[in-house]
């Protein structure tokens, strides 16, 4: 569950980019954010998981109040929330195998746990056969699965993506967009910002509209609107 109430927030440089924002995500929705650029998604988005903190109003992330949540805790918060990026942030020394088993590592799993739940989560992303390799020698698309495994090992129960098809070509994209419908059908709630038209359009979900730092739309089965 994802609740937002009077969220304001300024950056230091004076830009008011969350403009008084009200929202209740619940848990196993899949949610659209778009709007036109400039607008506050990766901001909107960024406060779920504390990569910014908000200048006023409360946010509730998983019965996690972030405006009382200590600094050490957030390592906590994080564990209970995936997120994917538009550039994938792998880890280029590390393998497709230690890029996701890294999050159980620090967690202190154990190396049979790490090693099962690693191949699981591979196995979804068909990537297991490209364990060993860098990503360095993957092609967007699995890059951007490796990083959707990385994502989901933890089993969070939210998964953030900010323009994950950002960089994908049409085909790619929509692969990316099935493995994201299969994990929210599993159950996890799914928060993605994008401009992609086509797969708001096409893939219906609720949809959030944000211009000017404000929620402007919020529909069930949306549609993605007029911008570019
Ligand atoms: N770290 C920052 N410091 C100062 N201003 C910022 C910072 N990050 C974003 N902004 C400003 O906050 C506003 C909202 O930015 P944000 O990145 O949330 O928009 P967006 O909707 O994600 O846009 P896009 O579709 O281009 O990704 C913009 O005016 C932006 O310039
Ligand atoms: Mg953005």
């Amino acid at each position: 569950m994802i609740e937002m109430s009077e969220v304001y927030k300024t950056y230091p440089n004076g830009v008011l980019a969350i403009n008084g924002i009200d929202i209740v995500i619940h848990p196993g929705e899949f949610v659209y954010v778009v709007g036109p650029s400039g607008a506050g998604k990766s901001t909107f988005i960024k406060m779920m998981y504390r990569e910014e903190k908000p200048s006023s109003g409360k946010i509730v992330i998983n019965g996690i109040d972030l405006s009382t949540l200590k600094e050490s805790k957030v390592p906590m918060l994080r564990r209970s929330i995936g997120v994917v990026f538009q550039d994938f942030k792998l880890l280029p020394k590390l393998t497709v195998f230690e890029n996701v088993a890294f999050a159980l590592e620090v967690i202190g799993e154990s190396p049979r746990n790490i090693r099962k739940r690693v191949l699981d989560v591979l196995d979804l992303v068909q990537l297991k056969h490209k364990a060993r390799f860098f990503p360095d020698e993957l092609s967007g698309g699995e890059q951007q699965r490796v990083s959707i495994a990385r994502s989901i090992v933890n089993n969070p129960a939210v998964m953030i993506a900010d323009e994950p098809t950002g960089n994908l070509d049409p085909d790619t994209s929509w692969e990316i967009m099935h493995l994201f419908e299969e994990i929210n059908n599993r159950g996890t709630t799914v928060v993605m910002a994008t401009h992609n038209k086509e797969i708001v359009n096409t893939l219906k979900k609720r949809v959030i509209a944000v211009e000017d730092g404000k929620i402007v739309r919020d529909e069930a089965r949306g549609e993605y609107g007029l911008y570019d």
